[in-house]
């Protein structure tokens, strides 16, 4: 592949056919959800998946999420029970995945479960990613687009940037909305935090954080900028690019007005300006551990977790 790869087209009748042609190639390609960015590719080609792991640099015990056009498909893959199927009717499409038993003869590739016996699924609602499910018609598994230990992506340029000449193409539909992974649910409990709360889904809330592997691929340290991140900073120290959020003024923030659903939808993006910036360390303002401030905490801690 060459090194001015991946190709950036906008979203579109052209490059979702593109994308859909490079799927079955067994190629895997960047594509927006309502989420981050995410790397595809056929979810039932062990070959394809091997890919992802490949471009990304990922550990192979980290399974991945996989991405379906409807509830109906994702019951063909997996063992849906009423509290499960319940939580599906009400938040799909959306940021919600849910691990599930996985059916056997499901035809998806042990690689993407990493050889455990439930998967993640979810049906996104970007519609890009709907176009390439419906024009595919294969369940797409899809991690965030960026190298492994990187700073998920929330614009076609965060995707290019990490994964230069790994993958052939990204498609691009501007900044994606909630700018957070999606909240996973399994046996009633969040297992990792996202734009859907707790509260929302009706759940308890989730496990307090430790530092080991509590479900694969938890790892504490994982959305990780490449320098010093400090939390809970109400003043700048030395040189530090300092981001703010509320009162708290910065080089930049997360929301002016304390707003924290805006604050979700701007911290990877933030994070992207603080690492490519000269400053020598990061600082972030205090963030309300409120609502979808529990998910924004949650992938801070990890940003500020040393490697
Ligand atoms: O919003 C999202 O969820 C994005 C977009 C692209 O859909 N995807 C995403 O995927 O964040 P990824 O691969 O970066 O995160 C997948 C998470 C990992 O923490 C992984 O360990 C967990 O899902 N996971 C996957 N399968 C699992 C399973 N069977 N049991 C427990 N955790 C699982
Ligand atoms: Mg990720």
């Amino acid at each position: 592949m060459s090194p001015t790869n991946p190709r950036i087209l906008p979203y579109g009748e052209a490059a979702i056919a593109e994308a859909a042609a490079l799927i079955r190639a067994g190629e895997c390609v960047a594509v927006p959800t309502e989420t981050v960015y995410g790397l595809a590719a056929d979810a039932t080609d062990s070959a394809a998946v091997a890919g992802i792991y490949a471009a990304k640099g990922r550990p192979s015990f980290n399974p991945l999420i996989v991405h379906v056009a409807d509830l109906a498909v994702a019951e063909r893959i997996a063992v849906f029970d009423d509290a499960a199927r319940d939580l599906a009717e009400r938040f799909w499409p959306g940021p919600l995945t849910l691990v599930l038993p996985v059916r056997a003869g499901s035809g998806i590739a042990s690689l993407v479960t990493a050889g455990l016996e439930t998967i993640a699924l979810r049906v996104p609602a970007h519609r890009a990613m709907q176009a390439l499910l419906a024009v595919c018609g294969k369940p797409l598994a899809a991690p965030s687009a960026n190298a492994s230990g990187a700073i998920s992506p929330t614009r076609a340029e965060h995707v290019a940037a990490s994964l230069a000449g790994r993958i052939p193409l990204v498609i691009d539909d501007g900044a994606t909305p909630a700018g957070l992974e999606s909240t996973i649910v399994m046996d009633g409990h969040v297992l990792r935090p996202g734009p859907l709360t707790a509260a929302d889904l009706g759940l308890s809330d989730a496990a307090p954080a430790s530092g080991t592997i509590t479900a694969p691929g938890q790892l504490a340290s994982h959305y990780a900028p490449g320098k010093p991140l400090r939390l809970d900073a109400v003043e700048r120290n030395g040189g530090e690019w300092l981001i703010g959020f509320g009162p708290i003024a910065g080089d930049d923030t997360l929301s002016a007005t304390g707003d924290l659903v805006e604050a979700a939808s701007r911290l990877f993006d933030a994070l992207h300006r603080a690492d490519a910036s000269a400053a020598p360390a990061i600082a972030v303002a205090p963030v309300p551990h409120a609502g979808i401030g529990i998910a924004i905490n949650d992938r801070l801690r990890r940003a500020a977790h040393p490697r």
